[in-house]
């Protein structure tokens, strides 16, 4: 049997981790994130897909491919932190109700803490779960998480 799926996704700007605001999002780069979730899901017995995109469509079309091995029964969630898209994407809410994945929202930093415009997510109404700052270890806790689902 083949091992279950799962995503994560990061959005605008956290390719930059490491160098952005390391007193907000911390001094570990998108690759130890990368290495940190590889780590997880072997704990659990996990395949991982790990992606970063700038671009909202790239986000889009991956949710969809999860959406794909939801269907076969091959995703054990995704994990989304979808950056400041978070506060405004309508098309990654569609794509989210559209495909019905089991969706983990995350956020490095505690999003209302922070400004207001931070504090509304169009994403969260679609989520199983939202995660947030927990700084990068909120990654690993999110994909324990699924594992308990
Ligand atoms: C973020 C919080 C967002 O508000 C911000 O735009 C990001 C990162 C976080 O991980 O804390 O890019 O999603």
């Amino acid at each position: 049997m083949k091992k279950p799926t799962v995503f994560v996704l990061n959005g605008p700007n956290l390719n930059l981790l490491g160098t952005r605001e390391p007193a907000v999002y911390g001094s570990q780069t998108l690759a130890d994130v990368e290495q940190l979730c590889a780590a997880a899901c072997e704990r659990h017995g996990f395949a991982l897909r790990f992606h970063q995109s700038n671009y909202e469509g790239a986000l889009v079309d991956w949710i969809h491919e999860a959406g794909r091995l939801q269907a076969a029964g091959e995703l054990a969630g995704v994990v989304l932190n979808a950056g400041a898209y978070t506060h405004t994407s309508v098309a990654l809410l569609d794509a989210v109700k559209g495909t019905g994945v089991t969706l983990i929202e995350l956020h490095i930093s505690n999003v209302h803490a922070r400004e207001s415009f931070r504090h509304h997510s169009y994403i969260a109404g679609a989520a199983k779960a939202v995660l947030c700052g927990f700084g990068v270890q909120g990654y690993g806790l999110a994909i324990d998480g699924l594992a308990g689902l």
